[in-house]
């Protein structure tokens, strides 16, 4: 069972990182733009062609013969393109195989402290004790940070266009993950304590160092300008509150402490958590027990 769910876990890691690549990406919009040239080309030169299926047929001394080398050719140019993109996933499974990812507990739903007692409590704090947060606290900031809450895949936070721009990273003693939403799983990115170096990033604001857990929340703007233009960035700059609203309410009903932290040099966080090239770092949460 544990082995099945963590094979689960890796390939949704997999397609996660597949899906969030530029090549992806690029990938689509290729195949798109493909199948519009042949049909554009279909409709302005359909006369010709179809002058041309008549001679070739007319060539051809037995047209039962013709037709079977014709789809002889295509079963093996269907067969050359399957195996190619079973080669091509092999190759990402293999690559990603050796990626350690953790399967999170499952969210809780049900709370002691109401919606309404969590608006009321909720204070920046900036003073810590080293307790640590559990697995199930961790998964339950996960979940309302960026969780999937709806059989088609829609998550805590809403989403202009339901395209989803965030990228949910987290910072503790044991390392740098990243949250995957499918399968509600962490991928670790690295094993070292880089709070430290995340709180110098954050212009010496110590308590980023301090408390026992950081999320960092990343935006990749091109998946809502691609769709919106400019006004893609204001979606998902209003999005990232979305999803930091949901972490501090959801940090009070844990019984938490947090602070929303806006101040720190971008390409210092970026080098930190070593970030693609297309994910910008914007807010980091700090979380954790008011010393
Ligand atoms: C966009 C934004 C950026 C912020 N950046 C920082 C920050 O860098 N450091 C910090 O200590 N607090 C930061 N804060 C927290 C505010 O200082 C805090 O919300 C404010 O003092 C009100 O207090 P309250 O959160 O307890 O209601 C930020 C808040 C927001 C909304």
């Amino acid at each position: 069972m544990m082995r099945r769910i963590k094979s689960f876990a890796r390939a949704s890691a997999c397609r996660e990182k597949f899906e969030r690549s530029n090549f992806s990406l690029w990938l689509k919009l290729g195949i798109v733009q493909i199948c519009h040239e042949l049909s554009k080309w279909g409709i302005i030169y359909r006369k010709k062609l179809f002058k041309f299926f008549l001679k070739w047929s007319d060539c051809m001394p037995n047209f039962k013969q013709s037709l079977r080398h014709f789809a002889k050719r295509f079963i093996q140019t269907c067969f050359a393109i399957i195996i190619s993109f079973m080669l091509l996933n092999i190759s990402i499974l293999y690559a990603e195989d050796k990626m350690e990812t953790i399967k999170l507990p499952k969210p809780k739903l049900k709370s002691n402290v109401s919606l309404e007692e969590a608006i009321e409590k909720r204070r920046s704090v900036r003073s810590y004790s080293s307790k640590e947060l559990t697995m199930e606290q961790i998964s339950q900031l996960l979940w309302a940070a960026q969780g999937i809450t709806d059989r088609r895949g829609y998550r805590a936070a809403p989403s202009a266009g339901a395209l989803y721009p965030l990228e949910i990273y987290i910072l503790n003693k044991n390392g740098l993950y990243h949250y995957i939403p499918e399968g509600h799983i962490l991928e670790r990115k690295s094993d070292k304590d880089l709070r430290s170096d995340l709180a110098r990033a954050a212009l010496g604001q110590h308590f980023v160092e301090a408390a026992p857990f950081d999320m960092v929340i990343c935006a990749v703007y091109e998946r809502v300008t691609l769709r919106y233009g400019q006004r893609g960035i204001r979606y998902t700059d209003i999005e990232i509150g979305h999803a930091a609203q949901n972490v501090l309410l959801e940090a009070v009903a844990l019984g938490l402490d947090s602070v929303p932290v806006g101040a720190f040099r971008d390409d210092a966080v970026s080098r930190v958590l070593n970030l693609p090239k297309n994910e910008k770092p914007i807010y980091i949460i700090p979380v954790g027990h008011k010393r």
